[in-house]
């Protein structure tokens, strides 16, 4: 992670909120797809989509679909929400009990998803908001007033690269998730550290390229926040094709990621083995014959599978337990486990 002093931070903050207030009035104003989502929307998703405002819509710069399942009456927190596409996604998925809470410094951004809350409510057929905007930095959730393990969920779109502080965002993330409660997100990461000249662009910044994380960096990032265990659930290729800004970028390939995280305090920095296996039940909405829980762990409906002492705990100890079973418990060792949480290729971000 790039060192860096509260003057710069605050210029690179106020950088992406001209970028992202000022600057863009749609998706279409983007200079490259790093902060645009091409691949067509899950099963659960499509039928909500046309129920979302024109207007929010247009003016959503995700990189991925950061929505996991298993969302009813949960409390969920996005952070860096923008015009709130996938608050307002997430409104419906929780149903008129569950909450949702969107964060994002930006008024210019924040005014459009409040302008649609009544409509949106009305369109959900609730009879009050089931989510509410907050202004402020995700680096200081305490300041927009979330508490200590209040959160179920946290998801966030294309929004932790722009942070200068992203050793905070984690460090927050970690504070604000219940025991058990799971991060899940989407966004633009590098396989190098940037250059310096890249990380001070103003554009290459606002276009989720500047700031992207070095995926060896982020996963030291997470490890001291508390999170032991990163998986991915998709990785797909970021492609620039404006010539000078490829040529500014030199070899750096960027990729789009969905990350999934857990609170939980008995994970481990490698794979274990305790004779331990999982099996689904095929109960998640949309996934009857099979379920990953990421990249490396596809689990088939009432097939038993091996799984390391991290996977059994990862369904055991959060929601996901409802319909994956963990059998065993870590009263005797067998050594190391083989985990194959390898990358796939291709794949796409939007699963
Ligand atoms: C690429 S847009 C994504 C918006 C939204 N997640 C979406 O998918 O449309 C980035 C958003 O993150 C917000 N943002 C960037 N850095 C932030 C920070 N440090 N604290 C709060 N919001 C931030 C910006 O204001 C902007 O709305």
């Amino acid at each position: 992670m790039k060192q860096t002093n509260p003057a710069d931070e605050e210029r690179i903050r106020e950088g992406v909120r001209e970028y992202y207030g000022k600057s863009l009035k749609g998706s279409s104003d983007l200079k490259t797809n790093a902060c645009t989502c091409s691949c067509s929307p899950d099963k659960r998703i499509a039928p909500i989509l046309p129920l979302i405002d024109d207007e929010i819509l247009d003016r959503f710069y995700g990189c991925g679909s950061p929505i996991p399942p298993l969302l009813e009456g949960l409390t969920v927190l996005d952070l860096g929400c923008g015009t709130g596409r996938d608050v307002y996604i997430v409104s419906k998925l929780v149903g008129e009990n569950g909450h949702v809470i969107g964060v994002d410094m930006t008024r210019e951004q924040l005014d459009v998803a409040e302008s649609h809350l009544q409509s949106q409510t009305e369109r959900f057929g609730y009879t009050k908001p089931n989510v509410d905007f907050r202004q402020g930095y995700i680096e200081d959730l305490k300041s927009v007033g979330i508490e200590d393990s209040s959160v179920d969920v946290v998801i966030s779109n294309c929004v932790i690269n722009l942070s200068p502080r992203k050793d905070l965002v984690f460090r927050e993330i970690h504070r604000v998730l219940k025991e058990g409660g799971e991060l899940y997100f989407s966004d633009v990461f590098a396989d190098r550290r940037v250059p310096d000249e890249v990380y001070a662009d103003p554009i290459l910044r606002g276009e989720c390229l500047g700031g992207a994380m070095y995926t060896e960096d982020f996963r030291r990032a997470m490890e001291k926040a508390g999170f032991q265990v990163v998986r991915y659930t998709s990785v797909s290729d970021v492609k620039v094709d404006d010539p000078e800004m490829r040529k500014l970028l030199g070899d750096v390939r960027f990729t789009s990621r969905t990350v999934r995280a857990f609170k939980l305090p008995d994970l481990e920095d490698e794979c274990e083995d305790y004779g331990q296996t999982v099996i689904y039940d095929g109960g998640i909405e949309g996934h009857p014959e099979w379920f990953d829980l990421d990249n490396g762990h596809r689990f088939y409906t009432n097939h038993p599978k091996s799984v390391c002492g991290n996977t059994a705990s990862m369904c055991s100890g959060t929601r996901y337990g409802k319909h994956l079973h963990a059998r065993g418990d870590r009263s005797r060792h067998y050594g190391k486990f083989e985990c194959r949480d390898d990358e796939p290729v291709g794949g796409c971000c939007c699963r």
